[in-house]
């Protein structure tokens, strides 16, 4: 028993050691695509705001363009209320309204740069191909 101070002390040097990789990559894994937000219709905007918060947008963007599509084509739905009350016109051009900065190209756009950086292709191009966010 009269070692357990030395193992106790030896450990919490060995716990330190194994996780300063994880301090020293902070920040630096997981880098984030060059998203620009800065487009001349979100310059207007007197409140920076998406249609939902930042971070849901971020995480259920697809399921909000699902449900989207579902409404409009299925129930013949135009408008989408948003958590906050406010209406938006319901389709992908409304992203694209904001979203779409004409003086990027087309890999440069807020849409595309994040999928090309997360190798997400969505399926949705075939049918909608000018709203990819790639042009307008
Ligand atoms: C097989 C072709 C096809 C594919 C693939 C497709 N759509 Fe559509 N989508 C349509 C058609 C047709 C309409 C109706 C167009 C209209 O009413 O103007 C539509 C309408 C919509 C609308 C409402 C109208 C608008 O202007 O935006 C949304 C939102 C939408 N789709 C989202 C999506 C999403 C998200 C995907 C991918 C997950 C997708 N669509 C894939 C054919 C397709
Ligand atoms: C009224 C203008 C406007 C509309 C319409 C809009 N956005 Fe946004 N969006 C913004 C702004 C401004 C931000 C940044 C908010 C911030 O800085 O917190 C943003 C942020 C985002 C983000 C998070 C970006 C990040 O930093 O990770 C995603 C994803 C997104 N929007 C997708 C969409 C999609 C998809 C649509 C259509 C369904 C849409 N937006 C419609 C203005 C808009
Ligand atoms: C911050 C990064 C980011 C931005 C910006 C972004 N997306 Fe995405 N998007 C993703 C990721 C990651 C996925 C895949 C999520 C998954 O598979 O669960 C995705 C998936 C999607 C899907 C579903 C694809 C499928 O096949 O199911 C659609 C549709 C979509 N995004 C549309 C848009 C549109 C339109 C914009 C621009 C207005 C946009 N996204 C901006 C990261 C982003």
């Amino acid at each position: 028993m009269y070692k357990s101070g030395r193992i106790i002390a030896s450990l919490v040097i060995v716990v330190a050691l194994l996780s300063l990789p994880f301090f020293y990559n902070m920040g630096k894994t997981n880098k984030r695509p060059g998203i620009n937000l800065n487009t001349p219709a979100i310059q207007k905007l007197a409140v920076k705001q998406c249609i939902e918060p930042t971070e849901w947008m971020r995480a259920n963007h697809m399921q909000l363009l699902n449900l989207w599509r579902d409404e409009a084509v299925r129930e013949g739905k135009t408008e989408y209320i948003n958590s906050q009350g406010k209406s938006f016109k319901i389709g992908i051009d409304t992203c694209l309204n904001c979203h779409y900065n004409p003086a990027l190209n087309s890999s440069d756009q807020f849409c595309v740069s994040c999928h090309d950086y997360a190798s997400v292709k969505p399926t949705c191009w075939s049918c909608h191909p000018w709203q990819n966010g790639a042009a307008k």
